[in-house]
């Protein structure tokens, strides 16, 4: 199985413009002391840590990945918010809490990991009447006529390509009230590539034909991404509202 937590070694968001999408859930939802929030697929646990440090929120993360899993409640416990984040092994596509307990719930850069119109149900179903989703994740700038061939890794697999204003209406679908949408800036990219190169390039400097293969796999995925974030893809951030 790939090693994500070597290949995420470096970094503690995991996703395009990451730190960006907590910045834009932390103004629109500005949680009040002890509000609860869901964070689905929460990976290494930093926007839950961000957030509960900030602002004394209580924060359910959920994933499905051990190593991110022990890593998050690791990172609260360092951070001493121990009391405020709890992390479980969960799916984002059956998030195990009542209906309309959450005051606020996101999902930043894995929708359409977890499922997209799965994920998006669980969003808004667990949030109050009120209460804001807000989900990162990447959109078509650009569709390609016909299919795209393998030299296209996981973009030639994404189903089905969604511009910005179809995504937007996935979420009213599920009866929500999309106020804005961000789209992040080509440099997000960037910024999220460079700490896995430079995983990579320590691998490089190995004589461990496996620390090599891992080089060539890093290296392969961010040429991918590069590629398609200039033909393609944009990475946006989306907030939403459950109506009162
Ligand atoms: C791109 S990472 C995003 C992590 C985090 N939200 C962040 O921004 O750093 C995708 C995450 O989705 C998790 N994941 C994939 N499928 C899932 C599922 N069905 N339920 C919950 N988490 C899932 C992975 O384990 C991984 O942590």
């Amino acid at each position: 199985m790939t090693n994500f937590l070597r290949i995420y070694a470096k970094q503690e968001h995991l996703t395009p413009g990451g730190g960006e999408t907590v910045e834009l859930i932390a103004q629109a939802v500005n949680p009040a002391e002890n509000d609860l929030l869901l964070d689905i697929a929460a990976g290494k646990g930093e926007a839950a840590c961000i957030l509960a440090g900030r602002f004394a929120c209580r924060v359910l993360s959920i994933d499905l990945y051990d190593p991110f899993i022990h890593y998050a409640a690791a990172k609260a416990w360092h951070w001493n918010l121990r009391d405020l984040v709890t992390v479980l092994r969960a799916d984002g596509k059956r998030v195990p809490v009542r209906d309309a307990v959450c005051d606020a719930a996101y999902c930043i850069g894995a929708p359409s990991i977890v499922g997209l119109e799965p994920c998006l149900a669980e969003l808004a179903r667990a949030v109050k009447p009120g209460g804001h989703v807000i989900v990162s994740d990447v959109v078509w700038r650009e569709k390609p006529d016909g299919s795209l061939g393998p030299e296209w890794g996981w973009v030639a697999e994404i189903n089905p390509r969604l511009r910005q204003d179809e995504y937007a209406a996935l979420l009213a679908a599920q009866g929500l009230a999309v106020s804005d949408v961000h789209t992040h800036d080509r440099s997000a990219w960037d910024h999220y590539h460079q700490h896995m190169l430079k995983v990579a390039d320590e691998a490089r400097a190995s004589s461990d034909p496996e620390d090599i293969a891992l080089a060539e796999e890093i290296e392969r995925q961010i040429a991918l991404e590069r590629r398609a974030a200039d033909a393609f893809l944009d990475y946006a951030t989306f907030l939403a509202r459950k109506p009162d």
